[in-house]
């Protein structure tokens, strides 16, 4: 599986290189090149920072100083199971934060990290358009609307069985081939 992820990664990062040519090797571009790495890799890792430094003739450190700036990057892979906690205010006022710490606490993972498992991933989100369901919490695609504090352990524990569930069915489908 890491193997996989690997190779899916270097495919990822060879096509980013492949479009990184259509930006004229200007700082100012900066920005638009690492959303333009994010969107395809979903992170930005070391190798992908590396390779805009050389192409910006900057140095890695610089380029990451200044992704650090900006909250839209992130530096690690979202989980398989990225978990989004609205903090917009309506569900603030309603207690977002407390959901928040309790899905870090759950996972053991601060907000903008990813399990070591790449299972889950928590992040705060502005308003999602839902404050009447306030607070909002999206997991993966499903949205779950007034959490409870109380639910948190229950949904992680959902996901991670309909996880396994999903893993066992493609695991027999492939033996079965
Ligand atoms: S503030 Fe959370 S959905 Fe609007």
């Amino acid at each position: 599986m890491k193997e996989t992820t690997d190779a899916n990664e270097a495919a990822l990062l060879q096509d980013a290189r492949k479009r990184l040519e259509t930006f004229a090797k200007e700082r100012g571009n900066l920005i638009p090149i690492l959303q333009m790495v994010q969107e395809k890799l979903a992170y930005l890792p070391s190798p992908a920072l590396a390779m805009v430094a050389e192409y910006l003739g900057m140095t890695a450190s610089d380029v990451y100083g200044v992704a650090t700036f900006y909250n839209q990057f992130r530096f690690q892979p979202p989980g398989r199971n990225p978990i989004k906690v609205c903090l917009g205010t309506a569900c603030y006022v309603k207690g977002g934060d407390i959901i928040l710490e309790n899905f870090e606490r759950k996972l053991k993972i601060r907000e903008g990290d990813t399990t070591p498992d790449r299972e889950f991933s928590v992040e705060r989100v502005a308003c999602v358009g839902c404050c009447a369901l306030a607070p909002v919490a999206v997991a993966g695609e499903t949205l779950h609307g007034h959490m409870q504090p109380s639910k948190v352990e229950g949904l992680v524990l959902r996901i991670r069985m309909e996880t396994q569930k999903k893993e066992k069915e493609a695991d027999e489908k492939s033996n079965s081939d």
